[in-house]
């Protein structure tokens, strides 16, 4: 059976997402050894791993760190759930067409951080998240899947978050199932969906 590999840095509130959509998750690694979601993982029974980045002295010693212990469990797809470390290229390439990450935005409008007050600060009317495959440059590969939500008059940063959150649960999960059962393809660093309608519009 084909499986997956889900990298945390804390909550790991996606990774359970993942999990309890039932989806055949062989481990959780967090390079953070107070990641909150690693104790949810072993608790399914999930075998869990730290990789810290303190450990090491350079970014690519702790990717092939990091490569070691995702390597044994030979999984088909790496997840990054809210996995809070800039990547070095060789380790992006490794998993290059088998690496999932999701964003907490419409890319390609707000990359990096902090996503929910710069979309308030930009006053967009819809906001959302997105799935894609990773590659080198940071929140800028191929696009799975998005959804959106509206922007609220009285959104906070708080308000607008929990909102998208509710739908990255669901974009990720439906997401790399998609993955998994092959429905995926690349072409021109477009991806197509066979057979499935790639976004999720919000439905109040
Ligand atoms: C999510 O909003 C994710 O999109 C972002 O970081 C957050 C992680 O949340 N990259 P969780 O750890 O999955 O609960």
């Amino acid at each position: 059976m084909k499986d997956m590999v889900v990298l945390i840095s804390g909550r790991g509130s996606n990774m359970q997402a993942l999990v309890e959509a039932g989806l055949p998750v062989a481990a959780v690694i967090s390079n953070r050894a107070d990641a909150a979601g690693l104790a949810y993982a072993a608790g399914r029974g999930i075998a869990t791993s730290v990789v810290s980045h303190r450990d090491y002295a350079t970014r690519e010693a702790f990717d092939a760190a990091l490569a070691q212990a995702i390597d044994g469990f030979r999984p088909d797809l790496v997840a990054l759930a809210g996995f809070m470390r800039i990547l070095t290229a060789g380790f992006v390439l490794r998993y290059r067409g088998r690496m999932l990450n999701i964003h907490p935005s419409l890319l390609p409008a707000f990359p990096g951080l902090d996503t929910h007050a710069r979309a308030l600060a930009a006053g967009v009317k819809l906001h959302g998240c997105s799935v894609h495959f990773v590659t080198p440059e940071l929140d800028h590969g191929p696009i799975v899947m998005q959804a959106a939500v509206p922007v609220l008059p009285r959104d906070d940063e708080a308000r607008l978050a929990a909102r998208v959150l509710a739908q990255e649960h669901r974009i990720y999960a439906q997401a790399a199932r998609w993955f998994l059962d092959e429905k995926l393809v690349i072409e021109s660093g477009v991806v197509r969906v066979k057979g499935e309608p790639p976004q999720q519009l919000y439905a109040p």
